[in-house]
């Protein structure tokens, strides 16, 4: 099949762009070289990309740059309307960006479009926020003296995105960067750079300049994350994805003293104490443990259960679990699509075996299903403990780890006893037990009877080495923002 084929279903065709965006022109690759992008539930490929490398991601910095001097000098009341129509054109084409979604991502299609209503929200929200960027008045100590504190946009800014969710991460970063007056350049995911690139589209077509928004794609991302972060013009590194990643852009990004956001990786437990709903409790954690086939980073990774409610939860939970679908994401009724890539899929089957041959007991799925392919079966395992590998690593896939707990002090200690702290879950009915095992637990996001808790309006990142910075809420504005304190005497 001709790779614009798969797309003939698209209502508006000019979303289907499998090019990079270099000042405002959709762009092959200088030495027109491409990589594939595979559809994950069938491994055919749907579309063939541009390979960009070094050469023009100097391009895209360039073009970037002259756009800065102009966009940030536009009032943010203008930025900020031309913004909103961006909005109202992604909510305009979400039939084609959500099947757009699917099909490279894999999700199905109902939760590619919950995601692009949750993308449209982040652009709704900074259409707003970004016309509060309040600096402040000091008092001063000196009677000739007034102090005050202006925010300037930050200037050219990378954001690298992840494909776990194609296009809410790139509008949780691109809305309030372009609000705040930065430039930027976007190097979505090898996996997913159709979503970026429909979304960039729908930018031009709202009218946002040309080199406001530059998307880099590439199959191969270390030839233009290194000239990234070894280019000067370039002040802020904006990256959702793994810690290990994460960490070697703050190295190299040290060499230029860049700023940096981080939204790395997760080990999120969900602890549900006795006395919890365990209707809400299983409903929660089948929200939170397979949104996306269990790959986010918010996703239930401990599921820590009271001893006298322990019973009861499994089973309630193997049962919902044994009525999931599983398949194409284009299929009507599906639950969960496959995962994203083979690495990925190995990664599963490599904690379930570990937690196996250490004592878990498999409730229900465990194994491929007989389309194979990429997929694997929402698991739930019980009899889990601290000494198997799922327990410390972050398992991106459908397996939820049943382990058993007595005491409150104990499931903190155990909840807290991982280097990552992005989010954490409890179910509970005791508001004041809610309330004070949130406060000790050691994660940036706390769920209190609730298995989906982000928002554009509340700011979202993590502590340790789930990262640094935060997006949405106020938050996210002011980190592509500097504050400038002026000083003025002779009063
Ligand atoms: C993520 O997994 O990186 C983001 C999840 C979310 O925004 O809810």
């Amino acid at each position: 099949m001709v790779q614009s084929e798969y797309f003939s279903k698209l209502k508006n065709k000019d979303l289907f762009k499998p090019f990079g965006l270099i000042d405002g022109v959709w762009t092959e690759s200088d030495r027109k070289e491409t990589f594939a992008i595979e559809n994950p539930s069938t491994g055919e490929i749907i579309a063939n990309m541009p390979e960009m490398k070094k050469t023009e991601t100097i391009k895209a910095v360039v073009a970037a740059e002259i756009a800065f001097k102009k966009w940030k000098n536009l009032t943010p009341k203008v930025r900020c309307s031309i913004v909103r129509k961006w909005h109202d054109l992604i909510l305009d084409n979400i039939e084609d960006l959500a099947l757009i979604m699917t099909l490279e991502n894999g999700k199905p299609l109902s939760e590619s479009k919950a995601e692009i209503v949750y993308a449209s929200w982040f652009v709704d929200w900074f259409s707003e926020e970004g016309k509060r960027s309040y600096g402040k008045t000091i008092p001063s100590t000196q009677s000739d003296k007034r102090l005050l504190t202006i925010k300037q946009p930050i200037g050219v800014c990378a954001l690298i995105t992840p494909w776990n969710f194609p296009a809410a991460m790139i509008t949780r970063k691109v809305a309030p960067a372009i609000v705040a007056g930065c430039t930027v350049i976007v190097k979505p995911a090898e996996q997913t750079p159709l979503s970026a690139t429909a979304l960039a589209h729908l930018a031009n077509i709202a009218g946002i300049p040309k080199g406001v928004i530059n998307i880099l794609v590439s199959g191969d991302p270390t030839d233009i994350g290194e000239e990234i972060c070894a280019n000067p013009v370039i002040k802020k590194i904006s990256f959702t994805g793994s810690t290990e990643v994460g960490k070697y852009l703050l190295k190299q990004a040290a060499g230029t003293v860049k700023k940096t956001s981080m939204e790395l990786g997760g080990n999120a437990p969900l602890i549900i104490f006795n006395d919890a709903n365990i209707d809400s409790a299983v409903e929660g954690a089948i929200a939170s443990k397979y949104r996306n086939s269990g790959q986010t980073c918010v996703c239930a990774n401990r599921i820590f259960v009271q001893s006298k409610v322990y019973d009861e939860f499994a089973k309630k939970l193997s049962d919902r679990v044994s009525k999931m679908k599983l398949g194409d994401g284009l299929n009507e009724g599906v639950d969960l699509g496959p995962l994203i890539d083979k690495p990925g899929l190995e990664k599963v089957s490599r904690h379930l075996e570990d937690a196996v041959s250490k004592g878990a007991e498999i409730l229900i799925g465990g194994k491929q299903p007989p389309q194979g392919g990429l997929f694997f079966e929402p698991t739930v395992l019980k009899n889990v403990t601290k000494n198997m590998v799922l327990f410390r690593e972050e398992t991106f896939g459908p397996i939820a780890p049943l382990l058993k707990f007595e005491e409150e002090d104990e499931v903190i200690r155990l909840a807290n006893d991982t280097n990552y702290g992005l989010a954490g879950y409890i179910y509970t009915q005791d508001i004041n037990r809610a309330w004070l095992v949130a406060e000790r637990l050691e994660f940036g996001m706390v769920a209190i009877n609730a298995g989906i808790f982000s928002s554009e309006l509340a700011p979202f990142g993590g502590v340790k080495e789930s990262g640094l910075g935060r997006e949405g809420g106020s938050e996210g504005l002011d980190e592509y923002l500097e504050t400038k304190y002026m000083c003025i005497g002779g009063m």
